[in-house]
């Protein structure tokens, strides 16, 4: 087996206990095919910084949240950039999916609630940074997040992870353990750039550790049509990606960029913007590929969409 490993250092481990967890019963959401719910899992994931992994991942699981599917939210970035982006402070969190990859503690002692309905989160903090290199040395450390998340999957529609800009452990865990992969791409000239390495490392987790992983979509970020720039890179990832382009792109916008300074999603903090409206319909593309049937289970409202009808804002979307 190819070596993940990134050379041993050890890190303190800060004294925890469990946090209060918000899970509830048995995922109902049934499959568009009929099929029970696998609860499916979806790493977002680009080793290259700042490309909207965390903005997607935080839009992403509340638009499908308010559409009516149980979401857990994982942050596997020691930025914490997801665990703050939902209004959970990371000055208040205890115990951290550090503890349930090191640790050994189980998913739901650390599992939180956030202020959107159906949606919890797995919190992030700084000492994750150090897990990269503790995980080394650990037997099975690429199987750390697969393992634990088994006990919680069948309680959520569809667990998202937001992976930290390298491919280190952190991200091959989340590989290991997803169905699928979002790969977000910013569309600026460089976007194609270091995507053979991403490639080549799906390919390696495919031949070793998770044969079923696919490539769910990929999603193009902060696009400016105003530009020809964006147009010629949005073709460009689009002959190279074909059909895993997702239909939406997502506008670059100042709201999106300023929500997570209130630690809202961007349902809550601007619900008509076109940030919202593209993040829906990218959450209605991503419930359509992993087969997510209506929401309807006991206590599970009708889909309620946050914001106005997406379809008729795809035209829009491509233009600032
Ligand atoms: N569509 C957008 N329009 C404007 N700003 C955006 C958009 N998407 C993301 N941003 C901003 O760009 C910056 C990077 O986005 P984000 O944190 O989502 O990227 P990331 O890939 O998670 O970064 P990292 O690799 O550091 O984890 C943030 O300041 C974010 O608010
Ligand atoms: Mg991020």
């Amino acid at each position: 087996m190819e070596d993940f490993s990134m050379g041993a250092r050890k890190c303190s481990t800060i004294a925890t206990r469990p946090q209060s967890s918000h899970l509830g019963g048995p995922s109902s959401t049934r499959r568009a095919n009929g099929a029970d719910p696998t609860g499916s899992m979806l790493a977002i994931v680009n080793q290259k910084g700042g490309v909207g992994k965390t903005t997607t991942a935080v839009n992403v699981s509340s638009a499908l949240a308010s559409l009516g599917h149980r979401i857990l939210l994982v942050d596997l970035d020691p930025q914490g950039n997801s665990t703050s982006g939902v209004g959970i402070s990371r000055a208040t969190i205890r115990m951290s999916m550090y503890d349930v990859l090191i640790g050994g503690d189980p998913m739901f002692h650390i599992i939180q609630p956030t202020a959107v309905e159906r949606l919890d989160v797995a919190p992030s903090d700084v000492r994750l940074a150090g897990a990269e290199v503790e995980l080394v040395p650990k037997i099975a450390r690429e199987m750390k997040l697969r393992n634990a998340v088994r006990a919680v999957r069948g309680m959520y529609d569809v667990v998202i992870v937001d992976c930290p800009p390298s491919l280190g452990l952190l991200t091959v865990n989340a590989l290991t353990a997803a169905d699928g992969c979002l790969i977000p791409m910013q569309c600026e000239y460089y976007a194609l750039e270091g995507i053979s390495s991403l490639m080549t490392t799906i390919d390696l987790i495919r031949r070793h550790l998770n044969q079923d992983l696919k490539i769910t979509g990929v999603l193009l970020t902060m696009v400016d049509a105003r530009t020809r720039l964006s147009e010629q890179v949005a073709a460009e990832v689009k002959r190279h990606f074909g059909a895993q382009v997702l239909e939406t792109v997502v506008p670059r916008s100042v709201r999106l960029a300023e929500a997570p300074s209130h630690g809202r999603p961007i349902f809550t903090y601007a619900p008509e913007s076109r940030g919202a409206v593209a993040y829906l319909a990218v959450a209605r593309e991503i419930a359509a590929r992993v087969g997510l049937g209506s929401a309807t289970g006991p206590g599970r409202p009708e889909a309620e969409p946050i914001v106005a009808a997406s379809s008729e804002a795809g035209g829009d979307l491509v233009h600032g």
